[in-house]
């Protein structure tokens, strides 16, 4: 069987080295080999598996290509690599997935919902980084039916036992005899963070889902599928 090739560009651009638009300015240039010998014209397709590509002296070939994956956890998976009771991973998920992913922060074992994973560094810092902290909305149901001064608590910021929240934003969706559900969006990404602020209001979480995080959502994927982010996804993550 035939082995994929793909043009020099997009390989260029999949594996970190620069923007499609900014890779064919490189090729242009004289500034990129490609076994040994300098490629300045557009459309050269290359094999990822077997041709050398060096970019001003430096080897690409040997580096991972950089993926990124929004995948609808299940719960009942872990955010880890390895689980020491054993429990289901995310990764457990990624059939097809060759480069070692993983998920930037975390979700509970018991909370489903958006997850991205990636093996971009820059990208994960970019997103976790305390000062860059993206909006998660999360829908929770919760036990009991949260008074309008309990949502005021989480809008105004609640206390928990590692300090303060931000001021969350908080809307009742919908309410039923005994329990009611609450969209939340928050953009600190503090351990157990929702489940605690409701906690602190008497209203204990019982299911709990991300549903966004910044403009990305679950929209056509079911529980334990993934999909690739598209090129302008990554690049509008990248400019958050
Ligand atoms: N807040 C929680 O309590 N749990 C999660 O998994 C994510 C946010």
């Amino acid at each position: 069987m035939e082995r994929e090739k793909i043009r020099l560009q997009k390989y260029l651009a999949d594996y970190g080295v620069a923007s499609r638009r900014a890779a064919e300015k490189l090729i242009a240039a004289g500034r990129v080999m490609v076994n040994g010998q300098i490629v300045d014209a557009m459309g050269v397709k290359i094999d990822p598996q077997q041709d050398r590509i060096v970019v001003d002296g430096q080897l690409i070939s040997c580096r991972p290509r950089l993926r990124y994956l929004l995948m609808f956890k299940p719960a009942g998976y872990i955010c880890s690599a390895h689980d020491e009771r054993r429990r289901r991973t995310v990764l457990d998920l990624l059939s097809g997935v060759s480069e070692r992913v993983y998920p930037v922060g975390r979700l509970d074992y018991n909370t489903s919902g958006l997850l991205l994973l990636t093996n971009d560094g820059e990208l994960t810092n970019k997103l976790i980084h305390p000062s860059h902290q993206v909006e998660k909305t999360y829908l929770a149901e919760v036990t009991g039916i949260p008074t309008s001064h309990d949502l005021r608590r989480l809008r105004e910021g609640i206390m928990l036992d590692d300090g303060m929240t931000a001021p969350a934003k908080v809307r009742l969706c919908s309410t039923r005899a005994d329990s009611a559900v609450v969209e939340l969006q928050i953009h600190e990404g503090r351990n157990r963070q929702v489940r605690r602020m409701m906690e602190a209001i008497g209203h204990p979480v019982k299911h709990l889902r991300r549903t966004a995080v910044a403009f990305l959502t679950l929209k056509g994927l079911q529980a334990g599928q993934w999909r690739e982010l598209t090129a302008e996804e990554v690049a509008r993550l990248l400019q958050l």
